[in-house]
């Protein structure tokens, strides 16, 4: 086993937390079944207990472990779609505690689809809680140097696995009646997600009540304001040097180009969804006040996409 591997499975077994590559984002793991690892999750991230953690299993059949039942569509999504970025909602044992469900009879689990943190989960005798590795609030990370750059005092290690090959959350489903209620939107598409379960209810409605399973209104920001839709309102107040732009293929005339960010030239919204949070993060030490973010085609990762950066923004 590679070397940094064993070390981070020694640490995490001795209660200790540290941050995971995963195909999403990077996770800040720890012992899910140990409450002092958690507690230091929370607090690493300095992140409300209200809000839930995700559990990441190495395997299906170690899910029996942890939740009560397993519905019919439940078991489908897992076939087609672990490991990868799908979480789902699932009646929790007590063997999982409150506080990582924060309260709730549901526990949110989820197989990550990267070769380093599905070598480790195997190592290890318990599931990993991870809530993505950022301050809470804030960006997620897609690189090891984002979450260094935030969390590296506080953590005991970081496994660098490169750049997240997603770049976006999982997306997160739960079950009524054996119905799909998608909670958050993110590296699997409603399109695949319908096309492999069939019809589904969405239920992410920004809420500053985040007993709402998912979503805080106000999420994935940067420290410069995100302006996303009716960019007109804004525009006549603010400099050009201090306009930064998020845009999927073409370039803009008003804006100097190194203020610039094109996420996809090939209109590719799977790998504009891949470099969204880099640039976001890109414009922090720049002289960039505003970053005026476009609104994507509402389809596939771009659905997401335009979640994240209204979450983002100041102003709905
Ligand atoms: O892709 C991902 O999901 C990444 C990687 C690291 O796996 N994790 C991630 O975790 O995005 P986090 O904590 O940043 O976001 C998890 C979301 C939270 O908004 C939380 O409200 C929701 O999942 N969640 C977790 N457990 C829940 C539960 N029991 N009930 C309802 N929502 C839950
Ligand atoms: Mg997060």
């Amino acid at each position: 086993m590679n070397t940094e591997v064993l070390k981070a499975a020694e640490l995490l077994k001795q209660g200790e937390i540290g941050a995971i590559p995963t195909e999403t984002v990077y996770g800040l793991a720890g012992n899910a079944l140990n409450e002092s690892a958690i507690l230091k999750i929370f607090e690493a991230k300095n992140r409300p207990f209200f809000d839930p953690l995700i559990v990441h299993i190495a395997a299906f059949n170690q899910i029996e472990d942890f939740v009560e039942e397993i519905p019919a569509k439940a078991q489908i999504l897992a076939q087609a779609f672990w490991p990868g970025p799908l979480t789902l909602l699932l009646k929790k044992k007590p063997v999982i505690s409150d506080l990582v469900t924060a309260g709730s009879d549901l526990v949110a689990i989820r197989i990550p689809n990267h070769p380093i943190s599905l070598e480790l989960l195997k190592s290890l005798d318990f599931p990993l809680a991870a809530p993505s590795a950022n301050l809470f609030g804030y960006v997620s990370p897609t690189e090891a140097k984002h979450v260094t750059q935030q969390l590296g005092e506080k953590i005991s290690f970081i496994i660098d696995g490169g750049s997240c090959e997603i770049g976006l959350e999982s997306t997160i489903v739960g079950f009524e009646n054996d119905k799909m209620i998608v909670y958050r939107v993110g590296g699997i598409s409603l399109e695949e997600l319908q096309r492999i379960g069939g019809e589904f209810e969405l239920n992410i409605n920004q809420s500053s009540n985040p007993k709402a399973p998912g979503m805080l209104k106000s999420h994935y920001a940067p420290s410069k304001k995100v302006i996303f839709r009716n960019w007109g309102d804004y525009l006549s107040n603010i400099s050009s040097e201090n306009l930064g732009i998020i845009a999927f293929d073409s370039f803009y005339e008003f804006v100097p180009i190194e203020n610039q960010r094109i996420l996809s030239q090939k209109s590719d919204l799977n790998e504009a969804a891949r470099n969204l949070f880099s640039a976001l993060r890109s414009f922090e030490d720049s002289d960039v006040a505003f970053i005026l973010a476009e609104e994507f085609p509402n389809e596939g990762l771009g659905r997401a996409i335009n979640d994240r950066l209204s979450r983002a923004s100041f102003e709905f």
